[in-house]
């Protein structure tokens, strides 16, 4: 693959005339774009407008054609108006190498079929082009098919996935961990760089709390087998303690000061807001060993963060410094002895940012942490990857920055979705990340036992079962718009029918299988090697057709962080491919027609392999 060859030149017949430069259109990296400037061309001859004008409204996608244009966007008129402009059109119309056939079956819309093999070949040179340049310099995301430079130069900060230590991992953290991770993916094929930061919870009364418990009932041993279940065994057990504690209290019994778990802990996290070493030590400790902990997680599922920050690393400074500017500007409001900002004018309610006892809040950190991020990394852009349920929030926080009159304030951003029904695994109903993950690949192992003669091919069932598991888990997550709630359902999800994450896998290991299967089928490296004129026939074109789609796809997914655009682009493909397989074989096919057909299969392996990774799939190659 990683020929360093200069690209094989064009051969006469597929040589295309230069085009106009038309903004929005980049032929260089989406060849669509070229056949759509042509189509443009044509029109704004015959309309006698702007290329510019007429560009914008050329459609891909419309079913029954390759490429359509609006005529009532242009031109208007009675029908019989419509028709004359349509006709100019269409009279005027010669085949090219771009196109082969203009009509207008309803004097409504243009409709122009591409010249199809000059399509082919254009495409499937891109594809080979692209793809060699991303191998040849695998650190820059911006090579592969599909990708654009556009965020050359701007910095994106990502906060996600941000549990809290001590805390289970609910399925708010998992869906921010699937989707931030893809969004992440999504600005850097875009040119971005993007720092991946984990925001965990990790400061407040309840880890003073955590501390008063852990010296109660903790163990080393268990502490450094699993720091994150036994911590929040810890804190579960410290917590009925205090509530015991309470309803003594309730019931008129006094408890002293010292024996009070509640007074306790307020005092040891009254010392580590104060920055006394010993406290400070201890939190420390099971801070380190939960992000430890939680890196090996993390890893099985393909996700990395390049800072591990949270809510106690937020400095005391621009926390003040948040405070002083609310009240300069007359933002705030006390009660009870608590201090607020108040925004019940826009109606964001009043919200706390110093507690009556002196001591700091949620929002506290992000205002202040709003301060510290921006400074340290100038970012273009800020996105917080958490719950609707929080969306209260981040609107006061963008609020208040905007009202203390941040210049950064306008660079933030909130990218909600929605709750995730019935989450729970055979351990109970408290969720821990690890858990989960063992659950979808047992279940993922149990699926593929169930199929005894393929089974038995798999080399590494448990590898390949915790891939198709976490696949099954994510493609679950982002199928849908993330803004909608959905049933989380392990056993439905890790079915091998409908579409389900497995199914996409299923896709690429046939798209794989093809080139094991066919061992004496000369391997083209390039598009000049094959003859397209034998790829042409309806299955191959809607696959073509559809790759052709992908940028698009890719494109909405990066503007919208919609995840989903994407991962309907791979299920589509996959019936595609799957419609195809039966009737396009590869075996038992005349030699130049099975290398033709096997070169396709490959292209598009390589780019459904490359929708997957931005979807931070692992792409398999056997099942
Ligand atoms: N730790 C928080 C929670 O579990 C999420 C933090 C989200 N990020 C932020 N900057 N507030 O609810």
């Amino acid at each position: 693959m990683a020929s360093l060859a200069p690209p094989a030149s064009i051969p006469e017949k597929f040589t295309l005339p230069t085009l106009p430069e038309v903004p929005g259109a980049d032929p260089k990296r989406f060849i669509a774009d070229a056949f759509k400037v042509a189509a443009a061309q044509i029109v704004a001859d015959a309309f006698e407008e702007k290329i510019e004008k007429i560009y914008p409204a050329v459609e891909m996608g419309k079913k029954g054609t390759d490429l359509s244009i609006p005529i009532v966007r242009f031109k208007k008129g009675k029908p019989a108006d419509l028709e004359v402009w349509a006709k100019k059109v269409i009279d005027n119309f010669k085949p090219s190498v771009f196109l082969s056939k203009a009509s207008s079956p309803d004097n409504k819309f243009l409709y122009f079929q591409f010249n199809q093999e000059s399509f082919t070949y254009h495409l499937l040179r891109q594809i080979t082009l692209t793809a060699e340049a991303a191998a040849n310099e695998p650190s820059n995301p911006t090579l592969a098919y599909g990708t654009t430079n556009e965020g050359a130069g701007k910095h994106l900060v990502v906060d996600f996935s941000s549990p809290n230590i001590a805390k289970p991992f609910h399925a708010g953290h998992l869906r921010s961990t699937i989707i931030g991770t893809v969004i992440s993916n999504l600005y850097e094929a875009n040119g971005w760089r993007v720092t991946r930061l984990n925001y965990l919870g990790d400061w407040g009364t309840q880890y003073g709390l955590l501390s008063v418990g852990f010296d109660k009932y903790g163990s080393e041993e268990e502490l450094l087998a699993d720091p994150i279940q036994h911590l929040f065994k810890v804190y579960v057990k410290i917590n009925e303690a205090r509530a015991q504690q309470k309803e003594r209290i309730d019931a008129g019994e006094t408890i002293s000061d010292e024996e009070s778990i509640h007074a306790q802990a307020k005092r040891v996290f009254r010392a580590m807001e104060d920055g006394e070493p010993q406290a400070i030590a201890q939190w420390a400790r099971f801070r380190d060993l939960s992000i430890e902990k939680l890196k090996l997680t993390y890893e099985k599922l393909n996700v990395h963060f390049d800072v591990y920050w949270g809510e106690s690393q937020v400095s005391p400074e621009s926390m003040q410094r948040a405070i002083d500017i609310c009240e300069e500007k007359g933002l705030t409001c006390e009660d009870r002895g608590a201090l607020l900002v108040d925004l019940t004018k826009f109606k964001m309610d009043r919200a706390i940012i110093r507690k009556a006892d002196g001591t700091t809040i949620y929002l506290t950190r992000d205002l202040g942490g709003a301060f510290d991020k921006y400074q340290k990394y100038k970012f273009d852009k800020h996105i917080y990857v958490v719950q609707a349920a929080q969306s209260l929030h981040f609107r006061q926080l963008f609020k208040t920055l905007e009202l203390m009159g941040e210049e950064f304030a306008g660079k933030l951003e909130h990218v909600t979705f929605g709750l995730v029904k019935g989450m729970s695994t055979r351990k109970g109903t408290v969720v821990f990340l690890e858990d989960m993950i063992e659950e979808a690949t047992e279940t993922m192992h149990e699926q593929m036992r169930s199929n005894e003669a393929k089974y038995a091919q798999v080399e590494d069932p448990e590898g390949t079962s915790a891939i198709i598991g976490t696949t099954a888990v994510k493609i679950q997550d982002m199928a849908g718009r993330r803004i909608n709630d959905y049933d989380f359902d392990i056993k439905r999800c890790t079915s091998f029918e409908g579409d389900f994450g497995p199914f996409i896998q299923y896709s690429h290991v046939r798209l794989c299988s093809v080139q094991r299967k066919n061992p004496n089928v000369h391997l083209a490296t390039s598009v000049n090697e094959i003859d397209v004129h034998l790829l042409n026939e309806p299955k191959i074109n809607e696959i073509l057709y559809h790759i052709a789609l992908y940028p698009t796809a890719v494109r909405n997914a990066y503007l919208q962080s919609e995840p989903s655009q994407l991962v309907t682009w791979c299920f589509k493909l996959s019936h595609l491919v799957g419609a195809a397989w039966e009737t396009v074989k590869v075996a038992g096919a005349e030699e130049e027609t099975a290398k033709a057909r096997l070169f396709l299969y490959i292209q598009t392996r390589e780019v459904l392999a490359n929708a997957m990774k931005l979807l931070s799939l692992t792409p398999i190659e056997r099942m």
